[in-house]
């Protein structure tokens, strides 16, 4: 039958969303075709990521984004590849960015779909070669289709999500996503410009030995904090961290382990934002059987008050949130 040849071959990203295709809860097409959208942009942005020193496309990019952060020319690079794709798919209707300050109206009248973007996550690696990465979210509007856009269809908690995925430009790309049925990861072959199914069902293993956080900031941390990191110390774990979140977090999801963005002094709600990395990752992390927390309660119910807002993140197998949650209750 045609599917043994297809996993001979391997499964392409565009067989799996067909063969895939009943499980959407609105099987119309529109979150297939949307996922495909964003497949696109993210070759795209592949084949740009791979060759910034050549095309003088490193480096700044002379502006600073709403973040306070000087954007890099491939952030906004990155951000104009996604929203134009989103834009020519037509299943948006509205865009939030990382790189943009409000949000993006499609002024399409029939788009269904909200997406939240951080088109490059890492951006400070890209000039030293490190992974780097896209996440996204994915929402229904909540008003009526061809309506004006409304902050009800934007400011959506993360348990509204219909699907998340991030792609991770590293030693090879992939894109990893869920549409509330599992995480599927697939690799991307270059020399077709095919994404092929690699890591079917994903699963976070319970339990891990490595932990994830910038240590600079030490001197900030709460004592509880402080002290779950001596308990990781105690137990010996490998400290793993690349300034990249999607490339942690990945190696996490595949190997367990905790990646933590916590508050600090100086950033009391952390780095990390709530709205296109903390809520997509904690759907991935969660529909693969990990956590994810602001420390003390779901990622997924927090409620968003403001387009950027952030949030602290412990994110990765669940046991090792649940311990870093207790150490922090201990010490509240
Ligand atoms: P972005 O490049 O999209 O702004 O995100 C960067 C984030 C995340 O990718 C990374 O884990 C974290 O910033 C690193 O922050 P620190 O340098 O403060 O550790
Ligand atoms: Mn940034
Ligand atoms: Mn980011
Ligand atoms: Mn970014």
């Amino acid at each position: 039958s045609t599917s043994s040849i297809a996993y001979s071959v391997g499964v392409t990203l565009d067989r799996f969303i067909k063969m895939k295709q009943d499980d959407f809860p609105y099987a119309s097409g529109e979150l297939s075709q949307l996922l495909r959208d964003i497949a696109l942009a993210s070759k795209i942005v592949n084949r740009e990521t791979n060759r910034a020193g050549l095309a003088n496309i490193g480096g700044a990019f002379g502006q600073t984004n709403v973040q306070g952060e000087e954007q890099q020319k491939l952030d906004v690079i990155a951000n104009i590849r996604f929203t134009r794709a989103l834009t020519k798919g037509g299943e948006v209707c509205a865009v939030v960015s990382e790189e943009d300050d409000e949000v993006i109206d499609l002024q399409n009248g029939s788009g269904k779909y909200v997406v939240a973007i951080d088109p490059l996550d890492g951006s400070s690696n890209i000039d030293v070669n490190i992974s780097i990465g896209t996440i996204f979210s994915i929402y229904r509007r909540k008003t009526p289709v061809g309506s004006p856009i409304t902050v009800e269809d934007i400011m959506q908690p993360g348990n509204q999500q219909v699907a998340a995925g991030y792609v991770l430009y590293g030693s090879s790309t992939m894109l990893v996503y869920t549409t509330g049925h599992g995480v599927n990861g697939f690799t991307y072959e270059q020399s077709l410009g095919e994404f092929f199914l690699s890591h079917p069902e994903m699963k976070a293993p319970d339990d891990g030995k490595i932990y994830s956080i910038n240590e600079g900031s030490y001197n900030q941390f709460e004592e509880g904090l402080k002290q779950y990191i001596s308990y990781c110390k105690d137990k010996n774990y490998s400290a793993r961290y690349i300034g990249s979140l999607v490339a942690d977090f990945h190696r996490n999801l595949l190997k367990g382990g905790i990646y933590i963005y916590p508050a600090t002094t100086k950033a009391p709600s952390g780095k990390l934002r709530l709205l296109y990395e903390a809520n997509a990752l904690a759907y991935i992390a969660e529909q693969a059987g990990g956590a994810a927390s602001n420390g003390h309660m779901r990622i997924l119910d927090i409620d968003p008050t403001s387009l950027h807002e952030r949030t602290p993140l412990y994110i990765g197998s669940p046991k090792m949130v649940a311990k870093a949650e207790e150490f922090l209750k201990a010490h509240k």
